[in-house]
């Protein structure tokens, strides 16, 4: 029945790909494998904010001060440039079903959008925690 939901209200023909600009973790003696899929679901026929961009996306991994001990944290960074050229500024709710350090949320509060999440390890969930509360209410309020 969740299955059926699901394929019936969002579909995801936008598979990306994250490109770490590094050869990645693994096996030295093969190929590196510094690149991850991001499966981006959508409702509707949302349309690629501004210029039309290729769907592998070159993008440094985090940095140290922005790590925590999230194995697979993403760029927060990378997570924003993914939001505003998918949905945009000012429409939409963003979903991440699998939320691990919060890095979805603080794009979110950070770009002043709305978000749900999910996350089943609770000491993840008080990582995600952490990381929001550090971040102001809304960083227009900083500038105005
Ligand atoms: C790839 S990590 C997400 C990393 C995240 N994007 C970040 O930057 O920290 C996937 C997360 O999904 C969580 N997870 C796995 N199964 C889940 C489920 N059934 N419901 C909710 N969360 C789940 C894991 O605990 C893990 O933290």
């Amino acid at each position: 029945m969740k299955t059926h939901l699901m394929t019936e209200t969002l579909s995801a023909d936008r598979i990306l790909v994250w490109d770490k600009c590094h050869n990645g973790m693994g096996n030295l003696n093969d190929w590196g494998i510094g690149y991850e899929y991001i499966f981006l679901f959508k409702k509707g026929s949302p349309r690629i904010r501004g210029d039309r961009v290729n769907g592998v996306i070159s993008y440094k991994h985090i940095g140290y001060f922005e790590k925590t001990v999230h194995p697979t944290q993403k760029p927060t960074g990378l997570i924003k440039l993914i939001i505003l050229k998918s949905i945009g500024k000012e429409e939409g709710i963003v979903l991440d079903p699998f939320m691990g350090s919060g890095t979805t949320a603080v794009a979110c509060k950070q770009l002043n959008k709305d978000f749900i999440g999910f996350e089943i390890n609770r000491a993840y969930v008080n990582i995600a925690n952490r990381r929001l509360s550090m971040q102001p209410e809304s960083l227009e309020k900083w500038i105005s």
